[in-house]
């Protein structure tokens, strides 16, 4: 079944051949955002300056507006609904109790669509939520709360200051860690990883993702080397 949201160019081309697309088609790829604090805001800039047509969004719009303006780059700013429609891709990168609302406000407009999924249960913060997803892991429980996306769990273990001050470094780059069900949602993902200035580090399945969950020795900023050799992982 052909994926809703999604470009028609984008599924022609095939998940697997997407990774070597030129990045002016991968260009075409439109990114909303719900949530553009210091994580989204700063993925906002990078897949901006990279290209991708994005729209950044905020529950006051007039707070989001002037951020879009100085990014550039043809970002734009929209309330949390219009980025969801916006958006090929959409990252959700809120404080995780706001996860069941979100779910429920934008359900239709996320249905179908590729989400790169930030959020972290922390127990002094999202209370009984917290715990339960911590128990089982974020990559069954986020799922639950975003019925009908193809979710990938992304840029949940880099710190906001590394974000913002590591992307393309020249030096050995940053890992990010990735898990996704969904195998044409995962390649994607690791295409904007990739496209963002770090190197994408696929752990699995959505189970895979407590790997990397808070609490866990590869829930802190690394290389891609490092992670792999925490998780012990091959490639
Ligand atoms: N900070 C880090 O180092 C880091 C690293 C990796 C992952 N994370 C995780 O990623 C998520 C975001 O972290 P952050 O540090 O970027 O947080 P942040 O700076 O506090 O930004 C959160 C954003 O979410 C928006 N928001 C809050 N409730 C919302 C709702 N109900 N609907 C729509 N938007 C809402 C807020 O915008 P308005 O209130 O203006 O609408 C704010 O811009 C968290 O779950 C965090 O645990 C954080």
């Amino acid at each position: 079944m052909i994926p809703s949201g999604l470009s028609r160019r984008i599924l022609l081309c095939g998940a697997a051949s997407l990774l070597t697309l030129p990045a002016a088609a991968q260009a075409k790829m439109k990114i909303g955002i719900i949530g553009s604090g210091r994580i989204g805001g700063t993925l906002a800039r990078l897949w901006a300056e990279a290209g991708y047509p994005v729209m950044m969004s905020a529950r006051d719009i007039e707070e989001v507006r002037p951020r879009a303006a100085k990014i550039g780059h043809g970002a734009q700013a929209g309330t949390p609904a219009q980025a969801a429609a916006f958006g090929d891709v959409v990252l959700i990168s809120v404080p995780f109790g706001a996860l069941p609302q979100i779910g429920k406000d934008y359900a239709r407009e996320l249905k179908g669509k590729v989400v790169l999924d930030t959020c972290n249960p922390y127990l002094g913060r999202d209370g009984e939520m917290a715990k339960d997803a911590l128990e089982r892991g974020t990559g069954i429980v986020n799922p639950t709360y975003l019925p009908g996306t193809r979710l990938v769990r992304a840029f949940n273990q880099i710190n906001a200051a590394a974000l913002a001050s590591d992307a393309h470094r020249a030096d050995e780059k940053i890992g990010v860690p990735l898990a996704a069900d969904d195998k044409a949602a995962l390649e994607i993902a690791k295409r904007l990883v990739i496209d963002a200035g770090f190197e994408p580090v696929v752990v699995g399945g959505l189970a895979t993702a407590k790997s990397f969950d808070p609490g866990n020795p590869a829930y802190h900023t690394m290389t891609a080397r490092e992670l792999r050799a925490i998780l012990k992982l091959k490639s």
